[in-house]
């Protein structure tokens, strides 16, 4: 159906079709006028006014402001397609010679697509096509965008809403910025700028993400200042100088009144859905499912070897040490000091040198048997790779950095890698690599090539690749390559240094399907060394937990000597394999709401939620509480665990201290700090003959109910039955809570990996 409505209606209000839960009104609703300005309301109230829209074209700027931009046609469609249903309003502009449509479509998305979907969420696309070749985009700077739209005004809401601007480096970490959203906002502007969200201060906050759903390499939020406040606005970045006929880039817009966590989540599985991510890669990934030692940035042997000894006989020491020590380490990560470094100190040639490895990678790896993790970081102007040097690919040669231009570079170079053990080619600078080639950022497609070719050259070779240093551009990019498996969430470790708080971008991060990854860390406070001298780390378990909670990797950098096997081993089954939860630990919304407005009855500190999912009535829920001041109260809503069965809560320290946990029954935390944290399980109450028993699991673990260990929980009237699995002759200990009191049982799995417990008979079966 295709209707002219330009002269037919005044204004065409796409209202949602959901009843709203708090009031009378609809929840969410977008005004387009004819005259191509729009408002997007909340429970009635306005959140959003459109700014002007304008287009770039002949170094001229062409807007709906002074009409200068001309419409010549407003058009309304509607369909359904794999997302759902949806209804579009669509502006025809001309500037210059140029013609460029605007769009906005209003989608009620299929249920089906959420894991939360009480009522439908939904959302706006807002599409810009340039629909002839279109020259002389490029704006003032690279962080402007060379077209508006959608564009909003920022002023002081009708009604007090708060923001969370994700931004900078490390997928957010370095900028993510929260505050009253209104003129004094402080959010990242430009190349290094994210999804930014608004929410209010109900209950369950309604909520707002903004964010590119397409051609996220050369997508920009910008922040235009103007003599009255701002504008904010999304598009192409300001450094592209002309671009292709029927060059199509959006912006999503999606609402939920479920909450930011909530939000955020179904936002991603839209996302995902969009491009068919398949998250069967990032379940499988050897590095995040398995203990791997590290020697990148605040590791013990990052640029440090032992003491007279080479890069070689260290690694070999350390597997060693390894193996003297029983910690079932799988995995060995290699971080910049192992290749051939060139200008800029860019990668010249990503093979190792003789000073580090005498005898060669793969003589070093038939000795080892250890899976690698490698880093790799920007290529430099004199790389041998590039033709421009006597190499054989095609290479853009900019300053003192590198593009490689071919499929086949990739696929050659990493396969290279395999034969030396590389498991995860771990991509670092990504940031620098783009804001280090300025063809990056004046071509719409050159970037996302880069990014996918790298891609498929490891989907060709059976690896999977880390994001490190990515702007949220590079992650949001990687929905669409299931390869990508994991996303640095924060910054570079060192002993000490508070980079665990990794809550917020973990949240981003399993929106999206990738594993968040907290970095190395020391399992024991003080390592004697010549270039750590001064560093210790005060807090080895509350990194090693954060690690094990991130659902990514999970990777000691100790000194040899110097592994705290009791800490390592709470993180992980005899063979290595992490006992993880269902997903990543994500800051709760209220520590988010409390971040944006300091007068927020939330926390001050660190509070994350998680669980374990087992099905429908059997999630097992994790609660982490850290460097909180004062006390804090906390419901199972508040948690994020609504819609689980009747359950109870004790804290890992005391499993006879259980509690319900209902709403009228909260959660009371009080001194948790980060030697001393506050950490919390939460299992489903199971009636047994009149008992009333809650399965608690491995207590000697991180986390006591995982999937990696616990395969299949059946409960009936005659018994109560846990499946588990775990290392050949592993031996477990399951605790149940009886009537109050806990009790533990002994497992001795046998070969075979599997064991069955029986609660009423006590004892345990090897299958
Ligand atoms: C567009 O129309 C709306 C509704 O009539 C009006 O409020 C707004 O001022 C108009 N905007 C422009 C730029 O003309
Ligand atoms: C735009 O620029 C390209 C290459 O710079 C040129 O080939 C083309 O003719 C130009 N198109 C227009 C419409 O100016
Ligand atoms: C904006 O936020 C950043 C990151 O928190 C902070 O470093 C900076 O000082 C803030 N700027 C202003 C003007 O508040
Ligand atoms: C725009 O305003 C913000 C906040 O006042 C300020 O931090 C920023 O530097 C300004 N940007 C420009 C380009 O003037
Ligand atoms: C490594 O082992 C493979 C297979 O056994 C062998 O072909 C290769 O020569 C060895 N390489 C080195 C450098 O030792
Ligand atoms: C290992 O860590 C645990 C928990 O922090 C501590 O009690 C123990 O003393 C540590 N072991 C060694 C050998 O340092
Ligand atoms: C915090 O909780 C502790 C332990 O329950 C209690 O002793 C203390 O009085 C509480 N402090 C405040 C300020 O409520
Ligand atoms: C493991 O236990 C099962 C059941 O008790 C038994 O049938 C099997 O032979 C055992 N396997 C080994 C290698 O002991």
């Amino acid at each position: 159906m295709e209707m002219d409505v330009g002269v037919l209606l005044a204004v065409l209000v796409l209202v949602s079709s959901a009843a709203s839960t708090q009031g009378d009104g609809d929840s969410f609703t977008v005004t387009v006028n004819t005259n191509g300005s729009y408002s997007i309301a909340v429970q009635g109230n306005i959140w959003l006014k459109s700014a002007p829209t304008f287009v770039r074209v002949n170094g001229q700027i062409y807007s709906t402001a002074d009409g200068s931009l001309k419409l010549l046609q407003t058009t309304g469609t509607s369909g359904t397609d794999f997302i759902g249903k949806w209804q579009s309003t669509s502006f025809l502009y001309q500037a210059d010679t140029c013609r460029f449509l605007a769009s906005i479509y209003f989608y009620t998305p299929d249920p089906s697509i959420f894991s939360y979907n009480n009522p439908p969420e939904q959302f706006l696309l807002f599409k810009q096509t340039y629909l002839t070749q279109t020259n002389g985009t490029k704006a003032g700077s690279v962080d402007e965008t060379i077209a508006g739209f959608p564009g909003f005004v920022v002023k002081e809401p009708s009604i007090p809403l708060g923001y969370l601007s994700y931004g900078g480096g490390q997928f957010g970490y370095g900028m993510k910025t929260f505050g009253q959203f209104g003129p004094k906002l402080n959010i990242s502007s430009g190349i290094e700028s994210g999804p930014l969200s608004i929410f209010d201060r109900v209950k369950t906050p309604n909520t707002l993400i903004l964010s590119p759903a397409s051609s996220f390499m050369s997508a920009n939020l910008w922040r235009q200042n103007t003599s009255t406040g701002s504008n904010l606005y999304w598009g192409t970045m300001g450094s592209v100088t002309d671009v292709p006929a029927n060059f199509e880039t959006s912006t999503i817009l999606f609402y939920s009144n479920q909450g930011i966590n909530k939000g955020f989540v179904s936002w991603g599985q839209i996302l995902q859905k969009w491009y068919g991510r398949d998250n069967s890669f990032v379940k499988s990934d050897f590095t995040n499912n398995y203990l791997g030692y590290w020697t990148d940035n605040g590791a013990y042997y990052y640029y440090h070897t032992e003491p007279k000894k080479d890069y070689q006989d260290t690694i070999l020491d350390i597997v060693t040490s390894i193996k003297d020590t029983g910690i079932p380490f799988r995995y060995l990560q290699f971080d910049s000091w192992w290749y051939y470094k060139g200008a800029g100190n860019g990668v010249k040639t990503w093979e190792s040198t003789p000073e580090v490895f005498p005898d060669g990678m793969q003589w070093l790896y038939n000795k080892t048997r250890f899976p690698i993790s490698a880093h790799n970081r920007y290529w430099a102007s004199d790389t041998t790779y590039a033709k421009q040097n006597g190499g054989q690919y095609s290479f853009i040669v900019e300053g003192t950095k590198a593009l490689p231009l071919d499929q086949i570079f990739w696929d050659d170079l990493l396969s290279n890698g395999r034969k030396w053990g590389l498991v995860t080619y771990e991509q670092d600078w990504l940031q620098g690599e783009f804001g280090g080639v300025p063809s990056l950022t004046e071509d719409v497609y050159l970037a996302e090539m880069w990014l996918n070719q790298m891609g498929r050259g490891a989907a060709k070779n059976d690896l999977t690749i880390q994001y490190c240093m990515a702007l949220c551009r590079h992650a949001l990019h990687a929905i669409s390559i299931p390869v990508v498996t994991q996303v640095r969430a924060s910054t570079d470790y060192h002993p000490g240094r508070q980079q665990w708080r990794i809550g917020v971008t973990s949240l981003l991060a399993w929106a999206i399907g990738i594993a968040p990854f907290k970095d190395n860390f020391w399992t024991t406070t003080v390592q004697p060394r010549g270039l750590h001298t001064d560093r210790t780390e005060p807090y080895p378990e509350l990194n090693a937990l954060v690690a094990t909670l991130s659902t990514g990797p999970v990777g000691p950098s100790d000194m040899i000597g110097k592994f705290n096997k009791t800490i390592i081993m709470k993180s992980v089954n005899s063979e290595g394999l992490i006992l993880k939860p269902s997903r990543p630990a994500t800051a709760i919304d209220n520590m988010i709401r409390r971040l944006a407005w300091n007068d927020f009855e939330g926390q001050d500190g660190e509070v994350w939620s998680t669980y374990s999912d087992f099905g429908e009535s059997n999630k097992y829920g994790i609660v982490l509480a850290a460097d909180l001041q004062g006390n804090y109260t906390m419901t199972p809503c508040m948690a994020g665990f609504q819609g689980f069965p009747k359950s109870m809560v004790f804290p890992a320290k005391d499993p006879n201290k259980v509690q319900l946990l209902t709403d009228p029954q909260p959660l009371q935390m009080s001194g948790c700090t980060m030697v001393d944290f506050c950490l919390y399980y939460v299992s489903p109450v199971v009636t047994f003959q009149g008992h009333q028993v809650l399965i608690q699991g491995e207590l000697d673990k991180w986390v006591p109910m995982s999937p990696q260990r616990v395969v299949d929980i059946n409960v009936d009237v005659s018994d109560i039955n846990v499946r588990i699995a775990g290392g050949a002759n592993e031996i477990v200990n399951f605790w149940f809570n009886t009537d109050g009191v806990s009790k533990g049982l002994t497992c001795d799995i046998n070969d075979s990996g599997f064991a069955s417990i029986s609660y009423k008979s006590w004892g345990c079966t090897s299958e």
